[in-house]
C-alpha cells in the first residue's frame, strides 16, 4: 500500500490548500445552512437577473476555481452560465453577488457613471499585491491627481524614446533567435521584450541580474493577484505578499540612491522626484511612486506580452491576412534606410493614407486617428487581434448605490453593493456587433464599430493609461516581424494556461523563424 511521506503530504497540502479551505467552508456551512432556513436562489421573471447563487458566501467560487485551473480558462465559467441563464446573470464569489453585464449599452452607462454609481471592484488579494496607493485602488479624487502625475511615461517625448529602445532590442533579438534556428516560446520573448523596455523607460534599468530580480517578484505577484488572501507560507499570496515586500524594498533604494545624488537618469522615476518641492498635489509620495512603479509594469507586461503572442497565433492560423500584412510592412521597411531603427515618424508614415493630416506634426493624435479608423492594414489586424483574445475577460465594478442597467431589450436592476462585471468578452463575440465573430477578420474594421462595442481598453475615466503605449509595442513589433521574417508555429496545443487572470496559451505558442 502507498503511505505517503510527510514531504509528498506538506506537498499535497501547500498545492491544493485553496481547495482544502474552500472545502473545509462549505462543510461547515453545509452543515449550518439547514439550521437557518436558506434556500436556493434562480430567478427567472422578466427583468430580473437569472442565476443560481448557490450556498452563502461560497456561492459558485469553487466553480470559478475549477474553471481557472482548468485548460479552458476562467471565461469558461461565464461561458456555461450564459448558456444555461442567458448572457444576463448572476452568481456569488467569494460572498458577493456578481452579476455579468454582456452590452454595449451597459457597458455605456457603468463606463460613464464609473466613480459615480460604480467604482472599480478588486478582489482583496488583487489590491494587497498591487497596494493601497495604485491607480487601480486609490478613491476619486487621488485617481485624478494620481493618473494625471503618471502621464510622463505616455508622453510624446518619452513614447519616442521608447520606441526607439524597443525596436533595436527587438531586432538584436529576433536576428539572433533566427540565426540560431531554434524554437522559442513568443510569450517568453514578449514579456521579457516588453519588460526590459518598460523598466528602462520607467526607471533606466538595464543590469540584466537586476532586471531579472525585478521580473521574478513581479511574476510572483501577478501569480497571487487572484488567489485565496491567507498568509499561510508555501501559499501563492504568501509568496506574492513576500516578493511584494522585496520589491518595494528594491524601489526604495533606487529612490534613496537618485535623492542622494549618486544617480540621475532622465527618466519616469526621475521626473517624479523632480516634483519634490512642488505643492502635495503636484507630486507623488513615494508610497504612491512605488505602487505604481509596480502597477505600471505589471498591467502592461502581461497584457502586450498576451496580445502579441495572440497576434502571432492569428496570423498563422490565416495567411492570407499574415501575406497582405507583410506585403504592406515590406514597402514601410523599403522605403527606410538598411538598419534604421522605427521611429514615432515611420509610425505616422504608417498611417500614410490618412492624406488630409500627413502633414500634421501631432503625430500621437495621428496614431489615435489612424487607429480608430483602421488607416492601414496593420491597425485592423491589431484591433482583430485585441478583439478576439480579450486580454481582459471582464471589467469588475460594483454599485455605490441601487441602479437600473439598460439590456439590448430590457433593463436590470442592480443592488448597492453588488458586482457588475462589464463583460468585453461577450460583447466582442457577439454576432450583431460582428458577424461571424470566431473568425479573424481584419477587414471588418474596414467599417467604423457601434459606441461601446469595441472596448479592449475599457472607456470613461478608468480608460487604459498605456493604452498609446501598448499599440505602438504591437505595431513595431508586427512591422518587425513580418517585414524581416516568416515563422512556424511548433506547437498547435489551443489549452490555455491554467489559474491565469489573462487567456494565455499554454504553450507560449513556439515559434522557429526563417529570414526573408
Ligand atoms: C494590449 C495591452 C493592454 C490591454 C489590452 C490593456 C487593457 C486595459 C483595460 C481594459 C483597462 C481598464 C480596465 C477597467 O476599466 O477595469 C486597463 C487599465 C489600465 N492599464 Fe492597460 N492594457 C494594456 C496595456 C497597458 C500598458 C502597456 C500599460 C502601462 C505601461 C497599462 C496600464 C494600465 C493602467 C495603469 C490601468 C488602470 C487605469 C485606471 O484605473 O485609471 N496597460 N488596461
Amino acid at each position: 500500500m502507498f503511505i505517503p511521506s510527510k514531504e509528498v503530504l506538506l506537498f499535497l497540502a501547500q498545492k491544493h490548500y485553496e481547495t482544502f479551505i474552500l472545502a473545509v467552508l462549505s462543510i461547515g456551512v453545509i452543515f449550518l445552512v439547514p439550521k437557518f432556513g436558506w434556500k436556493t436562489v434562480a430567478i427567472s421573471y422578466r427583468g430580473h437577473i437569472r442565476g443560481r447563487l448557490g450556498l452563502p458566501f461560497i456561492g459558485e467560487t469553487f466553480s470559478l476555481l475549477s474553471a481557472t485551473n482548468s485548460t479552458k480558462g476562467c471565461y469558461e465559467f461565464v461561458r456555461l452560465r450564459r448558456q444555461w441563464y442567458g448572457k444576463w446573470f448572476k452568481t456569488r464569489i467569494f460572498g458577493k453577488i456578481h452579476v455579468f453585464v454582456p452590452s454595449a449599452e451597459g457597458a455605456k452607462m457603468i463606463f460613464s457613471n464609473d466613480f459615480v454609481k460604480f467604482n472599480k471592484g478588486y478582489v482583496k488579494s488583487m489590491a494587497d499585491c498591487v497596494g493601497k496607493n495604485s491607480l487601480l485602488c486609490v478613491p476619486h479624487e487621488n485617481h485624478r491627481r494620481i493618473r494625471r502625475l503618471l502621464s510622463d511615461p505616455f508622453s510624446m517625448n518619452s513614447l519616442s524614446q521608447f520606441v526607439q529602445k524597443f525596436d533595436k532590442m527587438l531586432c538584436q533579438k529576433l536576428k539572433k533567435l533566427e540565426e540560431g534556428g531554434k524554437s522559442f516560446v513568443v510569450l517568453e520573448f514578449g514579456m521579457k521584450m516588453t519588460f526590459d523596455a518598460m523598466c528602462s523607460m520607467l526607471m533606466s534599468v538595464t543590469e540584466d541580474s537586476l532586471l531579472r530580480k525585478i521580473e521574478k517578484d513581479c511574476t510572483t505577484i501577478s501569480d497571487a493577484m487572484l488567489s485565496l488572501p491567507v498568509m499561510i507560507p508555501g501559499t501563492r499570496y504568501y509568496k506574492g505578499i513576500k516578493a511584494r515586500g522585496r520589491l518595494m524594498e528594491t524601489f526604495k533604494d533606487m529612490i534613496d540612491r537618485r535623492r542622494s545624488g549618486k544617480e540621475s537618469p532622465e527618466d519616469f522615476l526621475q521626473s517624479t522626484l523632480d516634483r519634490d518641492s512642488y505643492p502635495p498635489n503636484e507630486k507623488l509620495q513615494d508610497s504612491e511612486i512605488i505602487d505604481n512603479l509596480l502597477t505600471l509594469i505589471i498591467a502592461g507586461q502581461t497584457t502586450t506580452a498576451a496580445a502579441i503572442m495572440w497576434s502571432v497565433k492569428f496570423l498563422d492560423e490565416n495567411k492570407e491576412a499574415q501575406d497582405r500584412l507583410r506585403e504592406e510592412q515590406l514597402s514601410i521597411a523599403k522605403s527606410k534606410p538598411d538598419g534604421a531603427s522605427v521611429t514615432l515618424e515611420d509610425i505616422k508614415d504608417m498611417s500614410y493614407c490618412l492624406k488630409y493630416v500627413a502633414n500634421s506634426n501631432d503625430i500621437m493624435g495621428i496614431i489615435v486617428m489612424a487607429f480608430q479608423h483602421s488607416i492601414c492594414f496593420v491597425f485592423q489586424v491589431i484591433k482583430e487581434t485585441l478583439r478576439m483574445a480579450n486580454v481582459l475577460l471582464w471589467f469588475p465594478r460594483f454599485a455605490l448605490s441601487d441602479c437600473t442597467i439598460q439590456g439590448k431589450l430590457s433593463s436590470f436592476e442592480i443592488k448597492k453593493g453588488w458586482h457588475a462585471n462589464i463583460d468585453a468578452t461577450c460583447i466582442h463575440y457577439d454576432p450583431d456587433l460582428y458577424a461571424d465573430p470566431m473568425q479573424f477578420n481584419p477587414d471588418r474594421f474596414d467599417e467604423m464599430q457601434k459606441p461601446n462595442s469595441f472596448i479592449p481598453f475599457g472607456s470613461g475615466p478608468r480608460t487604459c493609461l498605456g493604452i498609446n503605449m501598448a499599440k505602438v509595442t504591437m505595431l513595431v513589433f508586427l512591422h518587425r516581424l513580418s517585414s524581416g521574417y516568416r515563422w512556424t508555429v511548433n506547437d498547435l496545443d489551443t489549452s490555455l494556461e491554467k489559474k491565469a487572470h489573462i487567456p494565455r496559451l499554454r504553450s507560449g505558442c513556439p515559434i522557429t523563424l526563417k529570414a526573408l
